[in-house]
């Protein structure tokens, strides 16, 4: 094989060959490479760059060592540097020179660029679907409890009251946006960046068109020096993957919390807790304290390939090599991530009558009491000062709003009338019927959205 790559000379040290390989973690890109390469050399073939029977050659090659791959029998070879040269190396071994025809009109650094983009492509689809896998899941989690009242908070004090279903289906509207980002940093990674050569362009009259249809591509990159040398989509990816776990980890701690005795709101099923080896009462929700731990190394990813981007000289340099394990790395984890929630919250249960209990009182109905008085001409800031004195007495005497006698509230406010022990947790919700408010009715038809959402 007199005609192999020439960087693979013997001159390099072990120890360099070693520290330089990406074949440990790139040869998780093979078939990206060799789908790259078959539309590559079907192209020289039909722009008679090559022989046509050349290609065939190459192609059938191309298409057994992927076989090989699958089945386990492939030999990485670390001194072989990478999955572009592992993969030439061995169409050698099989068809010989011929397979020097295959690099024509290409190298290295737009192959990289084109595996890199054609892998993001997969992942994202596969992202966004695991997403749309937790929404549903959420979703049920809220039909199920449609009736459930529970404290909203604010500080993680009780505020006011919000339906179950409309506290997770805030949930529901933040992984929403973040499907709309990756769908749109698909729009970015959509673009073939093969044709651009090593930096300039490449010297043969290639049909980039036809190379963009047959993997796919909806558009040709436009800058040879940028194609090869810019990884802004992978820096895309992963900024929205962690605004992704950014979410979930919220989601987490809020299933930490609620499941701890204190709170008592929800229970995870058992299939999604673990014991304790010596507190037999334990039921630790360590999956979601996983993910919120896990939430950590999706944003170092981030900051590594952004901070290994920076300053760099266009074009191409090898530091970008260390683009791939952070990207593998957060595709990884997100997906698991997603998976492991889409399923642990449908086990998920309510404990209606904990929530209950937990709403000390009625002190969560001050607002609707202000709100009580303003109707009757009062101007809010005034009956916000009347309510926090109102509330300090009741809780001072240990009463709730509803166990006041009216004189009690005529201490405070001759605008207080009879009709003030109408309000209650149900006309407190129903009072919110604004778009995107809590009341049954927004509720309800914001259900209704979210169930054609994921069914779509
Ligand atoms: N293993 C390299 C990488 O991942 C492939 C591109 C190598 N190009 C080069 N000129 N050395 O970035």
């Amino acid at each position: 094989m007199k005609h192999l790559p020439s960087n693979i000379h013997n001159k390099v040290d072990k120890l360099a060959r070693d520290y330089l390989a990406s074949i440990p973690f790139d040869q998780r890109l093979y078939r990206q490479d060799i789908e790259g390469s078959i539309a590559h050399v079907k192209m020289l073939a039909k722009q008679e760059i090559i022989a046509k029977e050349d290609a065939e050659v190459i192609i059938k090659g191309l298409i057994s060592i992927r076989e090989e791959i699958e089945q386990g029998k492939f030999l990485f070879k670390r001194e072989l540097e990478d999955i572009h040269m592992n993969v030439e190396a061995q169409l050698f071994e099989k068809i010989g020179d011929v397979a020097g025809k295959l690099h024509t009109a290409r190298s290295r650094n737009d192959q990289v660029a084109l595996d890199l983009r054609l892998f993001a492509k997969e992942e994202i689809l596969k992202t966004i679907d695991r997403i749309k896998a937790l929404q549903s899941s959420l979703v049920e989690l809220a039909e199920a409890n449609k009736d459930v009242i529970m404290p909203g908070y604010t500080h993680l004090q009780q505020a006011q009251p919000v339906l179950v279903a409309h506290h997770l289906l805030a949930y529901f509207d933040m992984f929403q946006r973040d499907k709309e980002r990756f769908h749109d940093c698909f729009k970015r990674v959509d673009v073939l960046p093969l044709g651009s050569g090593a930096l300039a362009g490449v010297a043969h009259a290639v049909g980039r068109d036809f190379v963009a249809r047959e993997l796919g591509f909806s558009k040709v990159s436009t800058n040879s020096l940028d194609a090869v040398s810019d990884r802004d989509f992978v820096i895309e990816f992963e900024a929205t993957a962690a605004l992704t776990m950014m979410h979930l980890s919220r989601l987490a701690e809020e299933i930490i919390l609620w499941s701890s005795s204190e709170f008592g709101f929800i229970a995870i099923g058992e299939a999604y807790t673990t014991g304790s080896s010596i507190m037999p009462q334990k039921k630790n929700p360590d999956v979601a304290e996983l993910a919120r731990g896990k939430t950590g190394r999706v944003y170092g990813n981030l900051m590594s390939i952004l901070t290994t981007m920076k300053g760099l000289p266009l074009a191409y340099n090898r530091d970008m090599q260390e683009d791939k394990e952070g990207l593998f790395d957060t595709v990884d984890t997100l997906h698991s991530t997603l998976e492991v929630f889409a399923e642990m919250v449908k086990t998920i249960r309510v404990n209606a009558k904990r929530i209950h209990e937990a709403i000390k009182k009625d002190y969560i109905l001050a607002t609707d009491l202000a709100d009580y008085l303003v109707e009757k001409g009062m101007p809010f800031r005034e009956a916000h000062g009347v309510v926090a004195k109102l509330s300090e007495y009741a809780v001072n005497k240990g009463k709730s709003f509803r166990e006041l006698s009216l004189s009690e509230y005529h201490g405070f406010s001759t605008l207080f009338a009879e009709d003030v022990y109408n309000i209650t947790m149900e006309s407190s919700l129903a009072a919110r019927n604004v778009i995107g408010g809590t009341s049954p009715q927004q509720v309800e038809m914001a259900l209704t959205r979210a169930r054609k959402l994921v069914e779509e």
